[in-house]
């Protein structure tokens, strides 16, 4: 037999989604008759809202069925800029929006035209796992700044000044954060603000994608509408997927200055093209429908995310710092646990529970559990980590 093509040394370089493995072998495991209760999902269990689908299967009937221009159906980048405008406080004309495949695509692109080879990017710790990859996918060097759950997996800014160097070009934040959960405040941002106006070459990208998913009384702040005079370093990513349970849509956006906007789109247009155009007719419907859909998804979240909480804290030795915003927790296992990865393994294998590693997300002390499953589910889920856990 002939031997496999080379492959690249940038998919040599790339890391396989941990997150992927795990759900495989879940999957094997469950195929084999064996009882997994998997608590790994990364995305809402609603359906889409009837209003978009229908909205969708219009254009269809319509005959939306075409190429479209590259940069999004421009009456969507229309109401992206105006949701952006009114809801997020933040001025913006349609072509400072690009419609992506999903807040990935948006990110990917702005890497891509954004990052030369050498530059670095910083990335709060815990982070999502996609950040450092499509920035070494970007020919940069992802540089990851811890927090710990034993502080709260505050930011540490003594810590993230002290990690910029001339050859940083952009930090990365994300906020309600993936994988903890965390809403950052009115002052940490301010503060962050501060930080970026110390350092003129350092560009930013905010990931809102969780900005609906939030605790009662928790508010969800634009960094670039705090910060009007760093607008023209800001980008924000955006996406259908999580508030309005989109995820196989693939829908998002970019916003920034028009300038990268347009390069981004270039980009699209010699890669992907245009996002699937009547998938967007939808998109159209949901940004520009009611959001009670939304809140009444969002509050189903906080009810299972609160039964999660209580349960996780209820387990001996671990750590938590208490989510207020997307539907996942990210508890610090106790010591003797070992590594993520290992404890993960063994939670499927021993006790048929599927979980993530945080070793994936920049902290190999954690692991995360979604609460967007049944109640059930989460319940059941917890005895089983009850089980995993030395005794307390
Ligand atoms: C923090 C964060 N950003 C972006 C994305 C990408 O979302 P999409 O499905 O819109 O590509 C995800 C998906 O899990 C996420 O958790």
């Amino acid at each position: 037999m002939s031997r496999p093509p080379s492959l690249s040394s940038r998919a040599e370089a790339l890391q396989p989604s941990l997150t992927l493995a795990i759900s495989a072998r879940a999957k094997a495991l469950q195929q084999e008759g064996r009882d997994i209760c998997s608590l790994s999902a990364g995305e809402p269990d609603f359906g889409t809202p009837s209003f978009i689908v229908e909205a969708s299967i219009q254009a269809l009937r319509d005959g939306v069925t075409r190429y479209g221009p590259a940069a999004g159906d421009p009456a969507l980048r229309r109401a992206i800029a105006s949701k952006i405008t009114n809801e997020n406080g933040l001025p913006t004309t349609a072509d400072e929006v690009l419609v992506t495949n999903g807040g990935k695509q948006a990110i990917f692109n702005l890497f891509q035209v954004l990052l030369n080879p050498g530059d670095e990017v910083l990335i709060p710790a815990p982070y999502w796992l996609s950040y450092p990859e499509m920035a070494r996918l970007a020919g940069a060097k992802p540089i990851s700044v811890p927090s710990s759950a034993l502080d709260g997996f505050c930011l540490d800014l003594q810590a993230l000044e002290a990690a910029i160097t001339p050859a940083t070009r952009l930090l990365v934040i994300n906020s309600p954060g993936n994988p903890t959960g965390r809403v950052l405040s009115l002052d940490e941002l301010q503060q962050l603000a501060e930080l970026v106006r110390r350092h003129p070459r350092l560009l930013v990208m905010t990931d809102e994608i969780y900005e609906y998913l939030l605790d009662d009384g928790v508010e969800h702040h634009s960094f670039a509408a705090l910060a009007p005079d760093l607008r023209d370093r800001c980008f924000m990513v955006n996406g259908f997927a999580k508030g309005w349970a989109m995820t196989g849509w693939r829908l998002g956006y970019l916003s920034g200055p028009a300038s990268v906007i347009k390069a981004a789109s270039a980009l699209q247009s010699q890669s992907t093209s245009n996002v699937c155009s009547f998938a967007q007719r939808g998109a159209i419907a949901a940004i520009e429908g009611s959001r009670d859909c939304v809140r009444q998804m969002a509050e189903s979240y906080n009810e299972r995310r609160t039964i999660l909480v209580q349960g996780l804290q209820a387990l001996p030795g671990i750590t938590l710092v208490p989510p207020n915003g997307a539907f996942y927790a990210f508890p610090q296992l106790p010591d003797g646990c070992g590594d993520s990865v290992s404890f993960c393994k063994k939670a499927l294998e021993e006790e048929g529970l599927a979980i993530v590693p945080g070793g994936a997300f920049g902290d190999d002390r954690c692991v995360r559990l979604s609460c967007a499953v049944s109640r059930e589910t989460i319940a059941d889920g917890l005895s089983r980590l009850a089980r995993l856990l030395p005794a307390g």
